[in-house]
């Protein structure tokens, strides 16, 4: 049977009057890759932040593996295995690409002790760095400044570093968005990759990825969820074109 890595009951966010996230549950099972979709707006990203800590919600529950860890903090988060990928923003430009995934490597064994110390120990720092980015198609790329490193490379480098923090479930928030098709062939294949062994959360507006990648999917609109299922389930249910077209098309 497989079981519920992530569960989210009544998951609220207000801002002012406004609820950003209205009422969503979420139930994650061990090991899928599960897209969060939904039009421009819908809260998928506050969800996001619900989910990391890095937002308080204003009411729900949030379960990683039956534990309860809303109200935790971002930090306490990652170290039980929920980890958000890093944004762009968070590389540091002026650093290699493999100065970046060895300072990732670093403060993941700050935040995941006990796997990196056994991890470290055999290998060293600088061959578990240059593992991941061999494992991300970086190898080439190793002492490239990231901020020199073209767009699709600088995404597969975030998720070198998120990865580097060794998460039992991944966040990554729109992986995809402004790739040409070749670097998102590229980050779709390293996604699948990746997802090995792991349970993947992702929002993505590209659906062709979704429809490739994700086994089931939920969808968010103004906030709460409105269908789930796999893609195409969702695909053709009403409710689901007309949020993305809005009645007039419906
Ligand atoms: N800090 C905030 N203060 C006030 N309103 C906010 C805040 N953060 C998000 N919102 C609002 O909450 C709603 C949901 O935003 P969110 O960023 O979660 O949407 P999204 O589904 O990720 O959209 P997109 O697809 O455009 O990334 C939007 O109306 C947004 O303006
Ligand atoms: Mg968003």
């Amino acid at each position: 049977m497989t079981q519920t890595v992530l569960e989210v009951r009544g998951l609220t966010r207000r801002f002012g009057a406004f609820k950003a996230v209205d009422g969503v549950d979420l139930d994650i099972a061990e090991g899928e890759i599960h897209a969060l979709i939904g039009p421009n707006g819908a809260g998928k990203t506050t969800c996001f932040n619900l989910l990391t800590g890095s937002l308080p919600a204003s009411s729900g529950t949030i379960r990683l593996r039956g534990e309860t860890i809303s109200g935790l903090g971002m930090d306490r988060i990652a170290q039980r295995g929920l980890v958000r990928s890093y944004q762009i923003s968070s590389i540091f430009p002026d650093f290699t690409a493999l100065n970046n995934v060895r300072f990732a490597l670093q403060q993941g064994r700050r935040t995941n002790f006990d796997f990196w110390r056994s991890e470290l120990s055999l290998t060293g720092l600088n061959d578990a760095a240059m593992g991941l980015l061999d494992d991300l198609g970086l190898s080439d790329w190793a002492e490239v400044r990231a901020g020199d490193l073209p767009y699709g490379r600088k995404r597969a480098l975030e998720i070198a570093t998120t990865l580097a923090l060794d998460p039992q479930v991944l966040l990554l928030d729109e992986p995809t968005s402004g790739m040409g098709r070749e670097d998102i062939g590229r980050v779709t294949d390293l996604i699948r990759k990746v997802a090995a062994g792991r349970t993947v959360v992702m929002v993505e507006h590209n659906l062709p990825v979704v429809k490739g990648l994700c086994e089931r999917v939920t969808v968010l609109a103004r906030g709460q969820v409105i269908a789930r299922g796999t893609y195409d389930e969702v695909a053709g249910d009403p409710r689901v074109v007309e949020a993305y077209l809005g009645k007039a098309h419906a």
